[in-house]
């Protein structure tokens, strides 16, 4: 998200705008430590601001993987429960949110950012990023579910028919699925229509990105500039 500098500054700095021409035509203002004159100056969530030697505005991106364990809330508050967030020991928890929520008994890769570009381009289905569920269901699997994954169904409450849906029957009942949006209770409500109960959902990998084996629930690590960029990139989808 781009915003003008000077609008930062007036904000920031409780300062009338016509303080901001003067205070950057003397050469006090850093942005990425260049110095900026100019008002019109499009500056980022991510830019680094200082005056003389005061920093304004020091944001790294931050993108995280969280093996999510049961019983935690994909929230970053909760008045009951423990949230993904407090499972976090990093400098940013505060400023992070969820690319993609787990229901409070799903499991597996969660991501958290602090990039909102980055997390709305991996939730827009025309992304066609591919996230990958293990789920355990508690009557026998069939081809009839296979094909009604794959047509779509209707939500009646939202007024929309998903987008086609892969079923991998790997035995009577466990499968893999594989989806590119991600409606509420999506998963669930797909099996719900055959009265089919979905004990266990683990999700194993968001397009490219697949959940690191060496993380035990709860544990999390932060992503590569590869993994970020490569998460997104339309080649790898
Ligand atoms: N679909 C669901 O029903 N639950 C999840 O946690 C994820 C996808």
């Amino acid at each position: 998200m781009q915003a003008r500098l000077d609008r930062f500054l007036s904000k920031h700095l409780a300062l009338q705008r016509k303080a901001i021409k003067p205070l950057l035509a003397s050469g006090r203002v850093r942005v990425d430590a260049v110095v900026v004159r100019d008002a019109d100056q499009m500056i980022t969530q991510f830019s680094h601001i200082e005056l003389d030697d005061r920093i304004l505005q020091q944001h790294a991106p931050c993108y995280i993987m969280l093996n999510k364990p049961q019983g935690v809330v994909s929230a970053t508050k909760d008045p009951r429960h423990k949230t993904v967030v407090d499972l976090l020991e990093h400098e940013y928890a505060d400023d992070l949110h969820i690319a993609g929520r787990l229901d409070f008994n799903s499991t597996g890769l969660l991501l958290l950012t602090n990039d909102g570009r980055w997390s709305r381009n991996l939730s827009l289905p025309d992304n066609n990023i591919r996230k990958r569920y293990r789920v355990t269901v508690d009557k026998p699997l069939t081809q009839t579910y296979i094909d009604a994954f794959a047509e779509g169904m209707h939500f009646a409450y939202e007024g929309i028919t998903t987008r086609p849906v892969e079923l991998i029957i790997l035995d009577d009942f466990s499968a893999e699925v594989i989806l590119c949006e991600g409606r509420y209770h999506q998963i669930k409500r797909m099996f719900g229509r055959f009265d089919n109960t979905v004990l266990t959902l683990h999700r194993t990998a968001i397009g490219s990105l697949v959940l690191d084996n060496t993380l035990s629930p709860g544990e999390s690590r932060t992503l590569s500039p590869e993994e970020v960029t490569s998460l997104t990139d339309p080649a790898n989808q």
